[in-house]
């Protein structure tokens, strides 16, 4: 997983869950940079001790981790993509192409999951999601961290569950052993209905 994804880990933990949480996750931990890979099992390790020190369910620090992925992290970083799009309706959709096609390229090592979003109704977006990390729980948390972003909220509507990947059962299972289930239910699909806060 890219090192961004490692740095918003102890960024949101600062921010949410206090420096001495922070500490005891992080100390002794290298330092992961913009420009590297690691493993997933890293970033496994480090969501099963946050949950640990912060006693909190795994699910809720995926969660809030999404959250502050998209509205801080990738907003800070990159802000340019967000500015170019007027709405998170109208952000979303570019995504795929526009951003984590980048990430593909840019940094080989990095696996972002294949998205497929487009327009639904009138305010919504249809997301489609597929990963063998089968990271639902984070993908929620960023679609609400990317509807903040824009000061909206997102409301979310999931829908089908797909099959289970071998890849993405270690990693859930692996997740579990931190402390609680990272997604009972696994939905790749979902409609999400900014509306105004
Ligand atoms: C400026 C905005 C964004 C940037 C720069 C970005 C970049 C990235 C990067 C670098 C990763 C790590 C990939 C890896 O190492 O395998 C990632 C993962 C991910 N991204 Fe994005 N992303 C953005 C927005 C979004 C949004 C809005 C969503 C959802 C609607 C999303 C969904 C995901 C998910 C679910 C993962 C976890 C990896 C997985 O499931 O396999 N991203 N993204």
């Amino acid at each position: 997983m890219h090192g961004v994804i490692f740095q918003s880990v102890r960024d949101y933990l600062v921010a949410e869950h206090g420096r001495s949480v922070t500490h005891a996750v992080f100390d002794g931990e290298p330092e992961y940079l913009l420009s590297e890979a690691y493993p997933d099992a890293a970033l496994i390790r480090l969501i099963g001790a946050a949950a640990a020190a912060a006693e909190r369910d795994v699910e809720e620090i995926v969660h809030g981790l999404g959250v502050y992925t998209a509205e801080t992290t990738f907003s800070r970083l990159y802000p340019a993509f967000f500015d170019q799009t007027p709405t998170p309706r109208a952000f979303l959709p570019t995504v795929e192409e526009h951003i984590h096609e980048l990430i593909r390229a840019t940094i080989p090592r990095a696996g972002p999951p294949r998205l497929a979003i487009a327009p639904l109704g009138e305010n919504g977006v249809r997301i489609q999601y597929s990963s063998p990390r089968r990271l639902c729980v984070l993908l929620r948390g960023l679609t609400e961290g990317t509807a903040r972003r824009y000061g909206q909220r997102a409301q979310l509507d999931e829908a089908r569950v797909h099959a289970p990947g071998r890849r993405g059962l270690q990693l859930r299972r692996d997740l579990q052993r931190g402390r609680d289930a990272l997604s009972r239910r696994s939905s790749p699909t979902r409609r999400v209905m900014p509306s105004a806060s």
